[in-house]
């Protein structure tokens, strides 16, 4: 990286699992990336993610001039006022999934991260997926023709009690959580067309949080059905159907990383042959910690568009809305 000025130095708000799991470990593999601040209420858990680090409680790390990239991992209601704070104080920004929790507040974020020229993006990791990618490029392309109907849904089980995903006040609950995933597959597999809520089931609605959640939508002129629960089972899944031919992811349609190659079906509409495409396992994790690094050295690099974030929480409004009490 010598003559490239990288890497680039990075903050990290909360130390929680996906830190400790998946984005440390990416952050700390790559040689595009340092960090150099760590923002937590435990000094172990911070020590542990990168020992070198200062630490520190949040608004020290937000503050610190060393660092360039806030990594925002905090709880789904913490997300914008943090980013908020991180881009006023002119820093890019990488935020963990869902953006925000209201559409409005997305919005004021991205109009903020405008007005300073800071990147703000959402760490939806598995569309750095090389297989997302494709599929992407596909729709894109026109290969499948007219997309008629997409289903996609997430669900897992094993949300321990006490965990913020069970908690309103947090931003807890299916939809939020892996709700965002689906919906965004829905967003790519239709060009972000306008996205109206037709219908929604909600199933478990446990102390204000949703646990399992089906909505029928209609995306411009395709018909889609999303699902999200916290509850289980375990099973994650992409089709879309168009009218030339068919995508199916194979499971698991969303975090697919390390552990194994992912594939792709690639269905023909008027033969019904279909195509296995194989993608060889990566780290989607350590993609995206690179592009967020390229892109804030100003080189060419692909990251989640804001405008796709804004349409993902829309989209999360609209189906929230349908249900009583909210
Ligand atoms: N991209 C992915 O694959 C992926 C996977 C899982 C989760 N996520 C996202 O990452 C974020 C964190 O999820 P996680 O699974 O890592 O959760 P977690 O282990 O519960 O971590 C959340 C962190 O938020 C901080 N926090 C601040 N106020 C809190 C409060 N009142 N209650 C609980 N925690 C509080 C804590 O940081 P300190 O104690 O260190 O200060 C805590 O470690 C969520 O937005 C989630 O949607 C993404």
């Amino acid at each position: 990286v010598t003559g490239t000025g990288l890497p680039v130095r990075w903050g990290i708000l909360g130390a929680g699992r996906i830190v400790s799991g998946a984005v440390g470990p990416a952050l700390a593999a790559t040689d595009r990336a340092v960090v150099v601040a760590v923002g937590s209420h435990d000094p172990e858990r911070a020590a542990a993610v990168a020992p070198a680090a200062t630490r520190g409680g949040y608004g020290d790390v937000v503050a610190d001039p060393d660092v360039e990239v806030v990594y925002i991992a905090l709880t789904n209601d913490a997300h914008v006022p943090w980013a908020l704070r991180a881009v006023r104080a002119g820093k890019h920004v990488l935020c963990e999934k869902p953006l925000g929790v209201r559409a409005e507040e997305v919005e004021v974020l991205l109009d903020a991260a405008a007005d300073a020229g800071v990147e703000v993006v959402e760490a939806s990791w598995y569309r750095w997926h090389p297989r997302t990618r494709h599929a992407e490029a596909l729709v894109a392309g026109g290969d499948l023709g007219e997309v008629v109907d997409v289903r996609a849904g997430f669900s897992f089980s094993g949300v321990p009690a006490g965990d913020y995903r069970l908690d309103p006040e947090r931003g807890g609950g299916a939809v939020y959580d892996v709700g965002c995933y689906a919906l965004s597959a829905v967003g790519w597999a239709t060009r972000w067309a306008a996205l109206e809520v037709v219908g929604v089931e909600q199933l478990g609605h446990v102390g204000g949080v949703d646990l399992h959640v089906t909505a029928r939508c209609r995306a411009g002129t395709a018909t889609a059905e999303v699902r999200a629960s916290i509850d289980g089972p375990d099973a994650q899944w992409i089709e879309v159907v168009g009218s030339r031919g068919t995508l199916r992811f194979s499971p698991p349609a969303f975090t697919a990383w390390t552990a194994g190659a992912a594939s792709l079906e690639v269905e023909e509409a008027t033969t019904g042959r279909s195509e296995t495409r194989t993608f060889p396992a990566c780290n989607p994790y350590r993609s995206m910690v690179d592009a967020v690094s390229d892109r804030v050295r100003g080189r060419d690099a692909w990251v989640v568009p804001g405008s796709e974030s804004l349409w993902v929480a829309r989209a999360v409004d609209a189906i929230l809305a349908r249900f009583s009490p909210r």
